[in-house]
């Protein structure tokens, strides 16, 4: 882990006057920030016109930059390709759904696919990265900018169906090979060629779930390929620098483990209160936490995010106050930039970079704060930023830590798969996921978000909240750990190509855990299945598989068993409510001699480099328990007695 975390915020010096930059690079070095990204939008002021560039503005903004002593991250521009461009090759144009393309006039326009748009995004990547790779004051570049922001991953343009046709040859082969995969002889749908395969929208009723499975993987691989062609050309420029690139909250459109791989480190943007607002959360949560964010949106993705960047990730954005594009948009709570920005400290991060330095007063975002008003005078975030740079020195983080590992193991092609074949209205993947991080880290434990590829052997607890394609060397990764592992229903209940297993569900996990799932059923939202685990009622939701086994069930209701194991595996035909995945975590929990401690609703616990940090998400003060926070701690910033968004930091007992 970092020891030394720092702060850093995003600037935009071609939205200001050019008289404006040395003292806005001097108020940041005073402020204690050490990083200032920059250029990720700039390609229309880089590149006026075709083949003509005026490179004096930005040589003159990283040079101020730089003298002020701030470590520049340098963004490629390749998320708003300029007008010009679009004009002279309209086939960059992503096409949306319904199939009309879309159109110059905001930003992230173009498709993955178009060749064109490829050709184009290199050249002006390796223009920048020619220029600037081995600059003193570039320290770090960022690809882009938020692949996928404004659902730009998937794109139904006629490019987008030619790179279509040829990913599926390399994949099939044959044509009989895909008709076999995705049982093209229902309806009628065999193909003869692979030219003959389109895109799977606008079909009269649902498309074959496999053609589409298919489409989300290319269109994730497309992403992929995308950064690496960014990524190869700037490693050849700037060989020391790391690469980022800035991910979001809550997008799970491509494979952010895979794309991980070219980076050097990764970033994500933390907007914690506008994602409550969209998202799907409670009325009384979306009350309650109107000001803070709903408590576990920032952890899940700094969880999420540290193993895609196998350790390494920063926050590129941090929400600073109102933002512009939630239909609400409330300002946090007085001390709630301070908390996210301890926060993302205390689950590992390198840096936290706030969006952005000053407001603009013109065009989509003037309405979004920053830590400068747009008049030049310091918003309110401005001096949570200055305690938090006062304070990050007083945390000596050892590099050592003895939190118990519990993971939750989560997979981006389950979510497409699920997409693909929903079949109950309240089967939303990335939400049960989420809904079990929430109810685990009730539990005061540090859990870490894995793809089904980690390594699992550290690891006493495993939750896979469902897993539908399993195969042999999966099952016994699993059965061959140490880890209690809670496998939630439909995992194993799918083939690769989407179809059902010779074998049925649970697929090959049947050779570990002895029970078969004969059949399925979904719920509407009203609906409970009512059961009991360990003399205590509980429920399930939206889901029941009904089992053939010899095993006995832990957990029963009048329908069915809805909770089986043998030896470290346990299988949940229901997707459990929170109560019911609480108690049934516990026993793992106990099975694996992990202590637990029920945390009160509105605190959350990290532990981290031999530091303990409590939050108090909650709009009243709250007195930490003595079983949170020992009689004796050595306290190193706040108090026991916890004002609304306060922060307590203290050494843990080793
Ligand atoms: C992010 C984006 C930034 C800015 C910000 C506003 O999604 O990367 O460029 O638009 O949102 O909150």
């Amino acid at each position: 882990m970092n020891q030394n975390p720092f702060l850093g915020v995003c600037y935009y010096p071609e939205h200001w006057p050019e008289d404006q930059w040395a003292g806005d690079a001097a108020d940041m070095a005073s402020l204690g920030l050490k990083q200032v990204r920059i250029g990720e939008f700039a390609w229309s002021r880089i590149e006026p016109e075709p083949g003509k560039f005026d490179w004096a503005w930005l040589d003159r903004a990283i040079h101020t930059l730089g003298d002020a002593e701030l470590h520049v991250m340098l963004g490629t521009p390749t998320a708003t390709p300029p007008k010009w461009l679009i004009d002279a090759h309209p086939d960059i144009l992503a096409w949306d759904r319904e199939g009309r393309p879309r159109k110059f006039g905001s930003r992230r326009h173009y498709c993955f696919s178009s060749e064109t748009y490829r050709r184009e995004a290199a050249r002006i990547v390796e223009a920048v990265a020619a220029r600037y790779g081995n600059h003193e004051a570039i320290t770090a570049w960022q690809t882009d900018n938020e692949y996928g922001c404004h659902d730009t991953v998937r794109s139904y343009s006629p490019e987008a169906a030619r790179a279509f046709r040829t990913w599926l040859e390399q994949k099939y082969g044959a044509v009989d090979n895909l008709n076999q995969a995705w049982g093209t002889v229902f309806w009628s749908q065999e193909y003869c060629s692979f030219e003959q395969v389109d895109l799977p929208n606008l079909t009269v009723t649902e498309p074959n779930p496999s053609h589409v499975l298919d489409f989300y993987r290319f269109s994730s691989d497309q992403v992929i390929s995308f950064n690496r062609l960014q990524t190869d050309i700037i490693r050849k420029h700037s060989p020391d620098r790391d690469i980022v690139h800035n991910f979001m909250g809550f997008f799970f459109d491509f494979d952010h483990f895979a794309v991980s791989q070219d980076l050097d480190c990764v970033g994500w943007d933390s907007y914690p209160i506008g994602f409550l607002d969209v998202g799907p959360f409670p009325a009384e949560d979306k009350a309650r936490y109107m000001r803070q964010g709903f408590p576990d949106i920032a952890a899940f993705h700094h969880d999420l995010y540290r193993t895609c960047g196998r350790g390494r990730w920063h926050v590129l954005e941090q929400q600073p106050g109102a933002v512009n594009w939630a239909p609400n948009n409330p300002a946090p709570l007085s001390g709630m930039v301070r908390l996210w920005s301890l926060e993302a400290v205390a689950h590992g991060a390198e840096a936290v970079n706030y969006f952005r330095w000053r407001q603009a007063p013109f065009a989509q975002e003037q309405m979004h704060a920053g830590l400068k008003r747009p008049d030049g005078a310091n918003a309110p975030a401005y001096a949570e930023a200055q305690q938090t740079s006062t304070e990050l020195p007083k945390l000596e983080f050892i590099d050592k830590d003895k939190a118990a590992k519990v993971g939750l193991v989560f997979s981006y092609d389950a979510h497409w798969l699920f997409e693909a074949q929903q079949q109950a209205s309240g089967w939303h993947y990335p939400a049960i996921v989420f809904e079990w991080y929430a109810t685990l880290r009730r539990t005061g434990l540090n859990i870490d978000i894995l793809s089904p590829d980690a390594a699992f052997d550290d690891y006493t607890v495993l939750l896979v909240p469902s897993l539908p394609v399993l195969d042999d060397a999966l099952v016994d990764k699993f059965a061959k750990t140490k880890a209690q592992v809670l496998f939630g229903p439909r995992t194993g209940s799918k083939t690769p190509t989407l179809t059902i297993p010779e074998e049925l569900a649970p697929g090959p996990l049947q050779s570990a855990l002895p029970l078969k799932v004969t059949r399925s059923e979904s719920f509407p939202d009203f609906y409970r299945v009512n059961g009991t685990f360990a003399g205590a009622e509980v429920q399930g939701r939206a889901w029941l598989d009904h089992v053939e086994t010899e095993l006995e069930p832990l957990a029963i209701s009048d329908e069915g068993g809805l909770l089986y194991n043998k030896d470290n595996l346990y299988y949940l035909t229901t997707l459990p409510e929170a109560p019911f995945l609480g108690a049934v975590t516990g026993m793992l929990a106990q099975n694996a001699g992990v202590d637990l401690t029920l945390l009160p609703p509105d605190l959350r616990l990290r532990e981290c480099g031999g530091l303990s940090f409590l939050f108090n998400y909650g709009p009243e003060p709250v007195t930490a328990p003595e079983d949170i926070i020992p009689k004796d701690a050595a306290l190193i910033l706040g108090d026991r007695d916890m004002p609304p968004a306060g922060v307590c930091v203290w050494k843990k007992q080793q």
